[in-house]
């Protein structure tokens, strides 16, 4: 069985910039990447590296897909995670917004994920995936128990998704229900990056690299995931001899 590969970095700047010359080499072995790029605060980093070193990246062929939305919210609400994603990432490193496979919020939610599918099965599937772990060991909005066959699908949002949620809009008002790339596609990407930051991501971070391979860590079913490197700081990561 493949084993997740660990990259301990000093702290979350070396860890940006860890994970940045990463999806750089990838962008460079091929530069019309299918990249399924998260939000959230850890990859945050890692996309301003990048934006950094746009000169040095030819970005005209990538396709970057939206890993998960609030349902209903569209791009123009400020708690958009697609809104989020093309501030930090796309737009600034010159990535037009016709480049980005989107979760359609406008339409009938099972609707938008068959079609957010269809358009990566035509694709040939995620080539990278940029993906955080949340502290209940969510991947996306995939919320425990979530196996790993589960589809690109609505859900409900666990209370702890709520009240990160609110912790990234301030007093803004957080819907309950998301759109997310189900399991079952985000484990078929032909390589995973998990960005970890800080200490209140070690213990989950344990589980799902060492614990049981379980539904109700989404996260450990990167244990048996293709080609997956977990970039982490030293903060975030508890080695054997530290447990
Ligand atoms: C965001 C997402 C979430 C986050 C996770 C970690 O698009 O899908 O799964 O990756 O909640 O969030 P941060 O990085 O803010 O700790």
């Amino acid at each position: 069985m493949p084993v997740p590969s660990v990259l301990v970095c000093e702290d979350y700047a070396d860890l940006s910039r860890t994970a940045a010359d990463l999806v750089a080499e990838r962008l460079a072995q091929k530069p019309a990447l299918n990249l399924l790029a998260a939000t959230g605060n850890t990859p945050m980093g890692l996309y301003a590296e990048l934006v950094s070193r746009r000169d040095a990246l030819d970005v005209s062929r990538v396709r970057v897909f939206q890993l998960d939305e609030y349902a209903g919210v569209g791009i123009e609400d400020r708690r958009s995670l697609l809104g989020w994603l093309v501030r930090s990432f796309t737009a600034p490193l010159g990535i037009p917004e016709d480049r980005i496979v989107r979760l359609d919020t406008a339409i009938e939610p099972a609707a938008a994920c068959a079609a957010f599918e269809e358009t990566l099965r035509e694709a040939g599937g995620f080539d990278l995936a940029i993906l955080g772990i949340g502290s209940n060991g969510h991947l996306g909005f995939n919320e425990p128990p979530s196996d790993a066959g589960a589809p690109t699908r609505e859900v409900t949002l666990s209370a702890q998704s709520v009240e990160t949620s609110a912790g990234y809009w301030g007093d803004a008002e957080v819907p309950t229900r998301a759109l997310t790339v189900g399991m079952r596609e985000l484990l078929a990407s032909r390589e995973i990056v998990l960005l970890a930051s800080g200490a209140p991501k070690r213990a989950i971070v344990r589980r799902a690299l060492g614990g049981a391979v379980t539904p109700e860590v989404p996260a450990s079913f990167l244990q048996e995931a293709k080609r997956v490197t977990a970039v982490l700081d030293r903060a975030a990561w508890c080695g054997e001899d530290e447990a």
